[in-house]
């Protein structure tokens, strides 16, 4: 393992133990083969394998230069997209940039709420903006709506040319309405590779375009996850976190655990629970089958979930995310009277009474039934954050293939946009 990811499963003892790892490794390394031979199901969307590695530094600058070209001209900068065209970004920027980085940027189209559109296509009239719209079948509802609002906003405010200036595509590359809208308005464009599914697509240009917009150093992400690569490539669970997650995973799976719980204690990774709340539940529920993943943030949900964690039906187990480099301040002050009783941990950084906190929670959740694991990853980084996207997405990949899915598609969400389409009356449809 490698300091700047490591996995920790010191917390499973009395749940899984050497015997059951062992009972389940000939299956993990048969999963991990036909992942890396790419011949299991669903292997023609294995393009996110290659993603770390794949850009030249001459694609790296286009993305740069296209993220400043849009920094240069707007003072705030909209990306749309839903599930796995925004949440890598999302989880990304929140992670690894400071306030002033992520206040340029405003999701949108993620949802089908009309009052925060409202909201948004108010602020949008008072400010200079531009837009990268990432869609990539072209076609979905949510982002179409959105991003048909805000070109029409963008249009009034700056006319045709303007508008292709303030204007990205992230899309197919030449299927879909949003391929076509680039061709015909003259926008500009980043392809998704037809290989990559979307909950696969952070560190395509899904993931880069927006994350170069935050100011964030997308080689350095490349470079974590193509570190991780060579990582999780490795033969052998034990020296394969990803491998040793997925065993984990499948084992507490088959005596009973069907509910994870990823935990962070921080604040700006609760989206990277998000977007692994889509990876994992995209990829594994189906077929009657999979491990309901839900998130927590900690210590927030310790006063609300942290009840149900501790005592609640013991069908769960939970994965911690913690980044080992905390922040030195602020810290707990000194008062002479000491009239709250804090003085016995004046002079500790928040984040260190935070960890104790981290500590305290794993052994007590352990010992009220609740096996966990922590994955550790050095610093809120762009290097570590590329790292962990890598290894989630290959613990998921092996993970799913134990569990005997196809964990590359996701049949499941058509059912309600056939309805919902339905009801809308959207021509051709019964
Ligand atoms: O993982 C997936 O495939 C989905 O979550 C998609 O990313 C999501 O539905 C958005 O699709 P699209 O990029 O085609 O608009």
């Amino acid at each position: 393992m490698s300091d700047k990811l490591r996995y920790d499963i010191t917390n499973l003892s009395g749940f899984v133990n050497d015997t059951d790892l062992a009972g389940i490794e000939r299956e993990i390394l048969e999963a991990h083969k036909l992942l890396q031979d790419k011949n299991g199901p669903g292997s023609d969307f294995l393009g996110w394998m290659d993603l770390p590695g794949s850009f030249s530094s001459q694609d790296i600058s286009e993305i740069d230069e296209a993220a400043a070209s849009l920094d240069d001209c707007s003072d705030l900068m909209v990306v749309i997209g839903i599930g796995g065209s925004y949440l890598g970004a999302k989880a990304l920027i929140e992670s690894v940039c400071p306030p002033k980085q992520r206040e340029k940027i405003v999701f949108a189209g993620f949802d089908i709420c009309g009052s925060a559109l409202q909201e948004l296509i108010e602020k949008l009239e008072t400010r200079d903006f531009s837009v990268n719209v990432i869609s990539k079948s072209g076609t979905t509802t949510e982002p179409a709506i959105a991003f048909r609002m805000i070109e029409s906003l963008l249009l009034r405010k700056y006319g045709p040319e303007g508008a292709a200036k303030r204007v990205i595509c992230t899309t197919d590359k030449d299927k879909g309405a949003l391929r076509q809208i680039a061709t015909q308005r003259g926008y500009r464009s980043f392809v998704i590779p037809r290989d990559v599914g979307g909950r696969f697509s952070v560190l395509s240009p899904v993931g880069l375009l927006p994350a170069a917009m935050a100011g964030v150093d997308i080689r350095r992400l490349l470079e974590g996850a193509l570190e991780q690569k060579e990582i999780v490539s490795r033969k052998d669970m034990n020296s394969n976190p990803a491998c040793l997650y997925a065993a984990v995973r499948n084992a507490l799976w088959r005596k009973g655990k069907v509910t994870e719980i990823f935990s962070v204690f921080e604040n700006p990774l609760r989206y990277v629970a998000e977007w692994w709340k889509q990876l994992f539940g995209e990829s594994e529920g189906k077929q009657g089958k999979g491990i309901f993943p839900a998130g927590c943030v900690f210590s927030t949900d310790l006063h609300s979930m942290g009840q149900f964690v501790q005592e609640g039906n013991r069908n769960i187990f939970e994965t911690f995310l913690i980044a080992r480099k905390g922040e030195p301040k602020p810290e707990v002050p000194r008062e002479d009277d000491d009239a709250d009783g804090l003085n016995y941990i004046a002079g500790m950084s928040v984040d260190e009474v935070n960890k104790r906190a981290y500590e305290a929670t794993a052994k007590a959740h352990c010992e009220g039934g609740v096996p966990n694991s922590t994955i550790f990853i050095e610093e809120r980084s762009a290097f570590c954050l590329g790292a962990l996207f890598y290894f989630l997405e290959t613990a998921v990949a092996v993970s799913g293939y134990v569990l005997g899915v196809n964990p590359f598609d996701q049949p499941g969400v058509e059912a309600y946009k056939k309805e919902m389409f339905r009801l809308l009356g959207k021509p051709g449809i019964d």
